[in-house]
Formats: C-alpha cells, sequence, structure tokens
C-alpha cells in the first residue's frame, strides 16, 4: 500500500465487481439504443475503460473536460474545457463520473449535455459522497456504484493534486497530506 494511504476503501477486485455489476444494468437498460457514453475527463478515464470492456452492445464513446477553480480537496466554479465532438441530438446519452460529491461538476455536466437536446440524458457514477451534496443539486444519479462515507479518496482515476490516479485501488487519503 502507498505510504500516503490511511486505508484501503476499495480493492481492485471490488471495484471490478462493481464495474461488471454497473456495465451489466447499461448493457440491459440501452440494447437496441445505441448509446453515448460521455465520460468526464480526467478522474473517470480507468473506470470509463474498464466499463467499456464490460458494455456488450454497439454504442459510441465521448469525452468532455471540465475544471474548476477551485484547488485541493474541494470544488468551486465550473469551467468546460473541451466539449463532446459527436452530435448528440436525438441520442441516448449516459454520462459517466468518477465520484458524486458536492454535485457542482454533475450539476453543470447534465445542463450543458440537455442544452444539445438528447433523447434521453442519464447519469452512472462510481462513487457517490451523499453527505456532501450542495443545496441547489438537482441532478441525481441513475446509476450508482458504491456509497462512500466523507472522506477524501484517491486511486483508480481519482486525485489529489494531479497525483495517486494510477493506484490500482481506491483509498483514503492520510489527512496530513493534503492538511500540510
Ligand atoms: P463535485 O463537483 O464536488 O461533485 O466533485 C466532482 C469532482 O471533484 C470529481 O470529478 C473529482 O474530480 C473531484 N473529487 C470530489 N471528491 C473527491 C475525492 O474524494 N477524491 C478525489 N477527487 C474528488
Ligand atoms: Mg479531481
Amino acid at each position: 500500500m502507498h505510504q500516503d494511504i490511511k486505508e484501503i476503501l476499495l480493492t481492485e477486485d471490488q471495484i471490478q465487481n462493481i464495474v461488471k455489476d454497473l456495465a451489466a444494468q447499461l448493457t440491459r437498460d440501452y440494447a437496441g439504443k445505441d448509446p453515448v457514453f460521455v465520460g468526464v475527463l480526467k478522474g473517470v478515464v480507468i473506470f470509463f475503460g474498464d466499463m467499456m470492456k464490460h458494455i456488450d452492445i454497439p454504442c459510441q464513446m465521448d469525452f468532455m473536460w471540465i475544471s474548476s477553480y477551485g484547488h485541493g480537496t474541494t470544488s468551486g466554479q465550473m469551467v468546460l474545457k473541451r466539449d463532446v465532438s459527436e452530435d448528440l441530438t436525438g441520442r441516448h446519452v449516459v454520462i459517466l463520473e468518477d465520484i458524486f460529491d458536492t454535485g457542482n461538476s454533475l450539476q453543470f455536466t447534465y445542463e450543458h449535455l440537455l442544452s444539445k437536446n438528447p433523447a434521453s440524458l442519464k447519469i452512472c457514477t462510481l462513487l457517490d459522497k451523499p453527505e456532501r451534496r450542495r443545496a441547489g443539486v438537482t441532478v441525481q444519479a441513475d446509476y450508482t456504484g458504491r456509497v462512500i462515507p466523507n472522506e477524501f479518496v484517491v486511486g483508480y482515476g481519482l486525485d489529489y493534486a494531479e497525483h495517486y490516479r494510477n493506484l490500482p485501488y481506491i483509498g483514503i487519503l492520510k489527512p496530513e497530506v493534503y492538511e500540510k
């Protein structure tokens, strides 16, 4: 285990079981709909790749890149850094996210994609920290991998200051790492 990790929250095996279960639900619900899966960069990359290997129907992939002005473990005002490249008009779109925290990112992403007039728009998130939800966030996840406690987690794509994304598991970061 990495020296900055306090505790492993989800092992590689646990993550893979969650991914297979979510992918099976999407495979069933989107059969015959040729959905577009939109990943929100960068945190989603590893989850996205693993999901695609288990989604067993014709589909397309697209990405948007957003970031917030906030630094460290807080998130602030959202900025669109890169939009999707496909025309989503009349398409069945599923947003894939790494973590649903305050909800600022998903609220922004959802409203942005809804303005492109998709036939349907749903949200699939690997992790959910409901205790952190900001008042005024109205979006909800349609597919949730795992509800987690209010701890700052890294690994499997999730970062702190752009590090730890490459850890194969999801772990709780030692508070002294971000408090110093
Ligand atoms: P929200 O906008 O506050 O819901 O946060 C969503 C984004 O904040 C995620 O896509 C992550 O990039 C980041 N984030 C929120 N919580 C965590 C965490 O525990 N670890 C790492 N990144 C997080
Ligand atoms: Mg981040």
